[in-house]
């Protein structure tokens, strides 16, 4: 597969100081990259770069291996979709798609044929003649997608389309992006500060951090390996138990446990709420009291205060009936991922 978009050490300082520095990253055709972050890490920076509407201070950015900084926006082979739909109020959902092609002195019947696939993709085929003042927020994202969709952009760079809506509109409208792209092979540069969006639509996740990238992964590898106590904490539900490792093994109070990548001294142990479970064992589990049962369908959150700390784990329906508030318990954990201790 071929390199599609290709950010090589990216600079671009504001006076305030802030802004992203040393940005690298090549984009496969066909592929979907998310940039994941809190607010303000330079996500839009990255993508406003990309697309034009702002003025990098060093470094390039090249589509198919061609250098597209000397491009204004509309030149480039780029197209965005904002979080905001940015409809034409006053045209119907058929002009605010055709618009763009009849800039481009496409024939009358080609732009009819074009609007319609598009709209079929999107499957808004009935909205064709309303305005979008009429359509649900979902309906509006949908159309915006569209138009982008029509200029056969070699990159669409989206930058949270979805943050408006609501949760289950969300979910649905991940799904159809998914699917979209799927169907039409496009490069997508997809941006959220949402861990669950980002986990859940990309090939590849960046995870940003204060202008700078901390890791560049599969969603299940930033998952299951982050490099960084930034990324552990940031994506997923996560205990942060401190402890004392010696190699391959990390001492938690009394109770001794295997972690994954071997640390010396004090660290931070890293246990996802699926990886705690219940043990009748007296030797390497911890002792706890049940605090919270939180039945969240199939499966219930349990508070487990253990020491100072209170453990979170996830638990079965069926197992989670027999239990109670104040029962005393004993916990182990089935994978610990560790790092250094930042205070040490
Ligand atoms: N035009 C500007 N002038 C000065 N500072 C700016 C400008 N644009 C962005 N910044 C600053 O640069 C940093 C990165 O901003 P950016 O908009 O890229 O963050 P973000 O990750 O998209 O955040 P959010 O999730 O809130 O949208 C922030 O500290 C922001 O305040
Ligand atoms: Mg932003």
């Amino acid at each position: 597969m071929s390199i599609q978009l290709s950010i090589r050490d990216l600079n671009k300082r504001f006076k305030t100081g802030d802004g992203v520095k040393g940005i690298s990253l090549d984009v496969m055709k066909g592929e979907l990259v998310t940039l994941l972050g809190p607010s303000g890490c330079g996500k839009t920076t990255v993508l406003r770069s990309i697309g034009g509407f702002l003025a990098p201070d060093s470094g390039d950015i090249q589509i198919r291996g061609s250098s597209i900084l000397h491009l204004p926006p509309e030149k480039r082979p780029t197209a965005m979709v904002f979080q905001s739909y940015n409809l034409w109020p006053h045209m119907t959902v058929y002009d605010n798609l055709a618009f763009g092609l009849k800039l481009r002195k496409k024939k009358k019947d080609e732009i009819r044929s074009l609007v319609q696939e598009a709209l079929k993709l999107v499957q808004l085929e009935s909205a064709e003649h309303k305005t979008p003042g009429l359509l649900s927020g979902g309906q509006q994202q949908r159309v915006a997608l569209a138009r982008a969709l029509l200029l056969e952009p070699e990159v669409l760079l989206l930058d949270e389309p979805f943050s408006a809506l609501d949760a289950k509109l969300r979910m649905e409208m991940r799904e159809e992006l998914r699917d979209i792209q799927r169907r039409t092979g496009m490069t997508m540069i997809f941006v959220t500060h949402d861990q669950e969006e980002a986990l859940s639509i990309s090939d590849r996740i960046v995870v940003m951090r204060a202008g700078e990238i901390e890791q560049l992964s599969t969603p299940q590898e930033i998952y299951d390996q982050p490099q960084t106590l930034f990324v552990a904490g940031f994506i997923g539900r996560i205990n942060l138990i401190k402890g004392t490792g010696t190699g391959r093994s990390v001492a938690v109070g009394e109770a001794r446990f295997e972690q994954e990548r071997a640390h010396d001294g004090a660290v931070i142990a890293a246990v996802r709420p699926e990886d705690v479970y219940l043990t009748e064992q007296e030797t390497n589990s911890l002792p706890g009291m049940i605090r919270q049962i939180m039945i969240l369908g199939h499966y219930a959150e349990v508070s487990v205060e253990s020491g100072e700390q209170v453990l979170k784990m996830f638990v079965p329906r069926e197992q989670s009936a027999r239990l109670h508030h104040g029962q005393q318990v004993r916990i182990g954990f089935s994978r610990v991922v560790s790092f250094p201790s930042p205070g040490a």
